[in-house]
Order: structure tokens, then C-alpha cells, then sequence
């Protein structure tokens, strides 16, 4: 990523992040469902505490963007997470598709052709990153 695409992603994250995590997580999961239902039954049947857990993570992701060196060990232990979730690789295109989707509705008028660049390109590193931690066995 380039500096300017992170500072990008910063601040719309920052904007983002001012809509309740709730509706943000309702229109994430109603979107990722309504396109792919197979998934749906992956998840538990309450999904709030979930809403929280991503949003959560997606912070703490985008506020080190510029260091992710400093997330290998956490975004790799997660990846290994997905494993037992029973995530596959191609899970993650579908799961950055209703990202991007929701990142559009909830930037409304501050969405635009540089953002989505600097939102795919941000994605696409973290999910290799994931993916590619998928396939290592577990750290012990
Ligand atoms: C960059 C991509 C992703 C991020 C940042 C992310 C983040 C998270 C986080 C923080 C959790 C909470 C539990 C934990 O940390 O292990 C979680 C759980 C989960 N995620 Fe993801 N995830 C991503 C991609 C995906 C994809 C592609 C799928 C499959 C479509 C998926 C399916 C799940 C499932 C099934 C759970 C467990 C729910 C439960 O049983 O409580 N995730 N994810």
C-alpha cells in the first residue's frame, strides 16, 4: 500500500467507524448472506457479539496499517482460527466483496474511486496475509 492509500483507509475508517458497530455488522452479515447463504450456517445464531469482534479487529488492523509487521503473530493466530471455522481461501473474496459493499453505504458521499483502490488493496494484503497463514500449521 502506498502512504497515501493508508492515510486513505484511515481516515474513512475514522468516519466509518462513527456509525452504530450494530447497523455496521447488520448490513456486513445481511449483505455477505444474501449473496452467498451457504456461509450463513457458519455462524452462530447471535451475531452480536460478533458485529463487535470484527469491528474490533478491523481497528486494531487499520490503526497499524503502516506497522502490520508488528500484527504477523496476531493476524496469523486468527488465520488459524478461521481454519477451525471451517474458512477456506475462497471464502475471503467473498467476505471482501460485502466489505467493500458496506464500506460504499456507510461512506456515502466520501466514497470514491481512490478509497475503493486504497480498500481493495488494503484487503487483498490482509487477506494473502491470512491466507497464506492458513496453510502453516500453528505456532507453538
Ligand atoms: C480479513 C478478514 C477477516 C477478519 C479480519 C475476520 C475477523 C474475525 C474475528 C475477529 C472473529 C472473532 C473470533 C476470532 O478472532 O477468532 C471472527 C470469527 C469468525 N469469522 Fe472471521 N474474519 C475475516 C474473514 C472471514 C471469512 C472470509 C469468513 C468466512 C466466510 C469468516 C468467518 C468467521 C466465522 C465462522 C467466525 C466464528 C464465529 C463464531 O463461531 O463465533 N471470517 N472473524
Amino acid at each position: 500500500m502506498t502512504k497515501e492509500q493508508i492515510k486513505l483507509v484511515k481516515q474513512t475508517w475514522r468516519l466509518f467507524r462513527g456509525i452504530d458497530p450494530a447497523l455496521i455488522g447488520d448490513l456486513f452479515y445481511t449483505k455477505l448472506f444474501a449473496d452467498n447463504p451457504s456461509v450463513k450456517k457458519m455462524f452462530p445464531p447471535d451475531m452480536e457479539q460478533q458485529y463487535i469482534k470484527l469491528i474490533d479487529m478491523l481497528t486494531s488492523i487499520v490503526g497499524r496499517l503502516d506497522q502490520l509487521d508488528t500484527l504477523t503473530d496476531e493476524i496469523a493466530a486468527m488465520a488459524q482460527r478461521h481454519v477451525q471455522y471451517g474458512v477456506r481461501p475462497a471464502h475471503y473474496k467473498l467476505a471482501g466483496n460485502a466489505l467493500l459493499w458496506t464500506l460504499e453505504k456507510g461512506l456515502g458521499k466520501d466514497w470514491n474511486s481512490e478509497v475503493k483502490e486504497a480498500w481493495q488493496t488494503c484487503y487483498t494484503l490482509l487477506s494473502n496475509t491470512m491466507i497464506n497463514a492458513s496453510s502453516q500449521s500453528p505456532a507453538t
